[in-house]
Parts: structure tokens; sequence; C-alpha cells
């Protein structure tokens, strides 16, 4: 799906008073919200971080810098040390190598996503950007009508390149791209899964060159697309993702009641939330064991500075003849700060902890469970993008205050107080049913 996003600030409005402009599609955003979320609206301080839209932000240098590509293999998740929360993070990559919302746990090793009764699932973002590289991931799917499980490369610029599993067909994986978020439907091809993705651990693989994209599954090519194949006649453009992306790992209900139709029906249908699951351990869940980052260089011929250790976007055109390597700060020295001074409030405060809810909203965007615009499978999208009804899905949002943890397996990451969850879950579930609205 299509992670694109008119979005969502009508959610925000329900739950607090002051919200942020909406932004994209050449509308940018003001100076004093500068900074435009990955869900199309305005904001500072985590709106500029991961997921910041340089080119409907109100200037290309409002985002912060992105950290470049770190390879890592993480093959034990034993704590949720290297994980951040959104309404935590404030961009050091060094301290964590990953951002999340929603509930991850770890158990026995393991990455586990959650989702919740009536919740929007979880997202975990790697925080280094990937502008070429190798991603692979092992992982049982979650299940179920209704249940996605994403394993993707998401571009600041929105582009795009996908790993999805349906819950109602677990022998199914379904690969996709996208081009700066431009809705195509037609670009979704299957793969066969030699065994049920939910009892079986499979790896999954993104590799990822300026020539083409490859997945892997279980170690075999299952699709190849070359650049060369996405060439527009018209723009005499390469419609090929092509922008540093970060890794994201996601559970989310595309089968969420609230949703548009069509994204219902690709999910697999409506959610049941007295499944088997749901019961015993009383979540959906996705299981991640491994996963591993390989960097490739960026092309060689991309301006760059020694030592450089941070992208940006030096064009609107946001194409891969626009992204330079520059060495410079990526950290916010607050949730009020934005990319244009990110020490400029240094003396007022630390952490949006501090922060009223309302300030918090307007500074941490709804970071979705999963990516949930479109389904490039084919479902019938005619695509306008509508974000008409943005305000009446904000009245749909679950009201849930947490996420089961089940059995209480591990609730390590059972920290985050009761405010973030409602905050967190009305964001998400606008997003959820907005991001549907943009794919019909
Ligand atoms: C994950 O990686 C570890 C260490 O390389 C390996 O022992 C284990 O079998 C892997 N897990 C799966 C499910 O492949
Ligand atoms: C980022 O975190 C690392 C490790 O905790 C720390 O050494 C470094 O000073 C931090 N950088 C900034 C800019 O805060
Ligand atoms: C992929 O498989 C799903 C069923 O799991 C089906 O609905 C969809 O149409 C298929 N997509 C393509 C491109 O074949
Ligand atoms: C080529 O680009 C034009 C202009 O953006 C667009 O209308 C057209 O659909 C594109 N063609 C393909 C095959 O994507
Ligand atoms: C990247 O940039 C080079 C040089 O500007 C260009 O030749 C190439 O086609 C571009 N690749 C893509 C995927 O657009
Ligand atoms: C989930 O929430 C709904 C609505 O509150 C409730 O009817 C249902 O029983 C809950 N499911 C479980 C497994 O508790
Ligand atoms: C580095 O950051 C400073 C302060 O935010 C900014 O003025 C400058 O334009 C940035 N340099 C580059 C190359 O991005
Ligand atoms: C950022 O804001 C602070 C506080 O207003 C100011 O002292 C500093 O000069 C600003 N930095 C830049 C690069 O504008
Ligand atoms: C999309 O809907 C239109 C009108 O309902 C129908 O004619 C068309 O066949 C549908 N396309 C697909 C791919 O289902």
């Amino acid at each position: 799906m299509l992670r694109l996003a008119t979005l969502a600030v009508a959610a925000l409005t329900a739950s607090v008073v002051s919200a942020g402009a909406k932004c994209g599609s050449g509308a940018q955003c003001p100076s004093s919200a500068p900074c435009c979320s990955q869900y199309g609206e305005c904001g500072t301080g985590a709106y500029c971080l991961g997921g910041c839209d340089p080119v409907n932000s109100f200037s290309l240098d409002s985002c912060t810098p992105e950290p470049i590509c770190q390879s890592k293999n993480f093959n034990s998740f034993d704590s949720m040390d290297d994980l951040a929360s959104n309404t935590k993070y404030l961009g050091n990559s060094t301290e964590y190598d990953w951002v999340y919302s929603g509930t991850p746990i770890v158990h026995d090793g393991n990455l586990v996503l959650t989702m919740g009764n009536g919740s929007v699932g979880t997202l975990v973002a790697y925080n280094h950007y990937i502008w070429y590289g190798k991603v692979s991931g092992t992982f049982k799917t979650s299940r179920d009508a209704g249940v996605v499980t994403a394993f993707i490369l998401l571009s600041d610029a929105k582009d795009e390149i996908d790993y999805e599993f349906i819950g109602v067909d677990l022998q199914t994986a379904q690969t996709n791209y996208y081009f700066q978020g431009i809705p195509d439907w037609h670009h979704g091809v299957n793969a066969t899964i030699d065994s049920n993705s939910f009892e079986n651990f499979h790896t999954y693989e993104i590799d990822w060159t300026p020539d083409a994209v490859t997945w892997y599954l279980d170690g075999k090519s299952v699709r190849v697309l070359k650049r060369e194949e996405t060439y527009n006649e018209t723009t005499h453009q390469y419609m090929f993702p092509q922008t540093p992306a970060r890794l994201e790992l996601s559970l989310w209900p595309g089968g969420l009641a609230s949703n548009a139709q069509g994204v219902i029906e690709w999910a697999g249908g409506e959610i049941d939330w007295n499944s088997q699951d749901m019961q015993n351990p009383g979540y959906y869940y996705a299981i991640f064991s491994n996963i591993s980052i390989t960097c490739y260089d960026p092309p060689s011929w991309a301006p760059s500075v020694k030592d450089g250790n941070a992208y940006i976007y030096n064009n609107i055109a946001a194409t891969n003849n626009t992204v330079q390597i520059v060495k410079n700060n990526t950290v916010l020295a607050n949730f009020a700060d934005t990319g244009l001074n990110m020490t400029a409030s240094f003396s007022t405060s630390t952490a949006s902890a501090s922060q009223s809810s309302s300030t918090i909203a307007d500074s941490v965007p709804g970071q979705n469970g999963g990516d949930g615009a479109h389904s490039g499978a084919g479902f019938n999208g005619t695509s306008s993008s509508s974000s008409s009804s943005t305000s009446e899905t904000s009245s749909s949002a679950p009201t849930s205050t947490g996420f089961s943890q089940g059995g209480g397996s591990n609730p390590k990451s059972g920290t985050v107080s009761v405010n973030e969850n409602m905050l967190q879950s009305s964001i998400f579930a606008v997003l959820v049913a907005v991001v549907a609205l943009v794919a019909l």
C-alpha cells in the first residue's frame, strides 16, 4: 500500500485544540509549523524527522537531515533499549536504531509487532536511511481477515518498495513499488510462499540498486524490476524508487471497519476483534526474528563531503540527482524545534513528556501502523486522492487506551502513558481511515 496521505489533520482536531495545517500536492507548510509529515500535516519536532516530506514542507531545509545508511544485523532482540517511542525520539540515530509507534514488544529474542483490540497496530522504522542497499527480514506474518503485515522501504519523497502480507492468504507475498507516491495500481506482483507464513519463518529480502530492485523469498529471486522498465516517455524520467529510504516494519488493520471498502476488500475483509489471537494472546502479532541491513555505496556522482553523515535534498524535484551527502546535525534539541533551527528552543525544555498533549500532537505526527494507503495489488482504485471526508473519520477513532498485552508475556514496552496511547490511537485510526480514502 502506498503510504501517501493527504492526511488526517481532522483527527488531531478531534483530540486537541490546535492542529497543524494540511500539506501535500504542492500545498506547503507555513513557517510556524514548517514540516510536512509523511501523513500530510504540518508541525514541528518529530514532524521534521523521519518521514518529513521535503517537497511540501515550508522549505527544503525544514526537515532535518536524514542520517545516512549504516549496515547492521539484528539477530536477537533482547530488550527495547534500541527502540525509541516516536513521542521521545529527537533524531539521535546513534542512540536508537529504531523508532516506533504502537506497541512493539520483545519476546524470546524476537521483536513482536502487536495490534491490540481496536488499535491501529504498530510501526517500527529504522532510523538510518538507506540509499541503495539490501534489507533482509526473517519473520512470521500475522493472520486473519483485514490484518496486514508489511516490510517496506519508504523514502521521504515517497518512493516505496514493498513486501506485504494479507492475513487471509498466508502463502502469498505481495511485492510492489511506487515512485514519488504516485498511485499506480498496476505494479503489484505476487510471489508464492512455500509454507504458511504465520506458522513458519521465511526470509524476505529487498535488494535495491540504482539499476534494479530484486525481491528474494528464502534466497530465491521472485521478482526483478529494472530501472529501464520504468521509463516514462512523456516526462523522460525513470519512475523508479531512487531516493534515500527507511526500512519500515509494520502490522496494521487494513480491515478496520471505518476504512474504505476497497482497502477492506484488499485486506481480505473486516477485522474480527474476537478472533482466536484476540482471545489469546490478546492481540494480533507478527514476529521478527532477524533483520539485516547492508548498505551499498551511494551514486559516485552524488555531491558529498568528507565524513558526511546525512542526506539532504537540494531541489524539490526529489529525484536521485537532487540528493547530497552533508555533514550536519540530525538531532533536534526538543520537540518545538525544526530543521530551520534545530536548537532554537534549547533553553525552554527537554522532552515531549513534559509538554501538554496538544503540544505533543503538534510535534509528533501519527505514525500509522503500516502503510495504509492503497493496495497496488489491484483493488479498484480510481484514485482521486480525496481528502474530503477526513473530518468524519475522526469520530471513528477507536478510543482504546492501551494495547492488551495478553498473558503478560512481555510488558517491557508497557511504559507508554495512557495519554500517549490515546493520542496515538486516535491519530492512527484516522490515518488508517484517511489513507483509505486517498486510495479510492
Ligand atoms: C536468526 O539468526 C540467528 C543467528 O544468525 C540464527 O541462529 C537463527 O537461526 C536465525 N533465525 C531464523 C528464524 O532464521
Ligand atoms: C547521541 O547519542 C549518543 C549516544 O547516546 C551520544 O554520545 C551523542 O552525544 C548524542 N548526540 C547528540 C547530538 O545528542
Ligand atoms: C495477489 O494475491 C491476492 C490474493 O492473496 C489477490 O487478491 C491479488 O489480486 C493478487 N495480485 C496480483 C497482482 O496478482
Ligand atoms: C508518465 O507521466 C505522465 C505525467 O506525469 C503521467 O500522466 C503518465 O501516467 C505517466 N506514464 C506512465 C506509464 O506511468
Ligand atoms: C539517477 O541519476 C542519473 C544521473 O543524473 C541518471 O542518469 C539516472 O537515470 C538516474 N536514475 C534514476 C533511477 O532516475
Ligand atoms: C474487543 O473490543 C470490542 C469492543 O469493545 C469487544 O466487543 C470485544 O469483545 C473485544 N474483544 C476481546 C477479545 O476482548
Ligand atoms: C547545516 O545545518 C545548519 C543549521 O541548521 C544550516 O544552516 C545549514 O544550511 C546546514 N547545512 C547543510 C549543508 O545542510
Ligand atoms: C537558533 O535559535 C537560537 C535561539 O533563538 C539562536 O540563538 C541561534 O542563533 C539560532 N541559530 C541559527 C543557526 O539561526
Ligand atoms: C472497477 O470498477 C468499474 C466500475 O465499477 C468496473 O467497470 C471495472 O471493471 C472495475 N475494475 C476492476 C479491475 O475491478
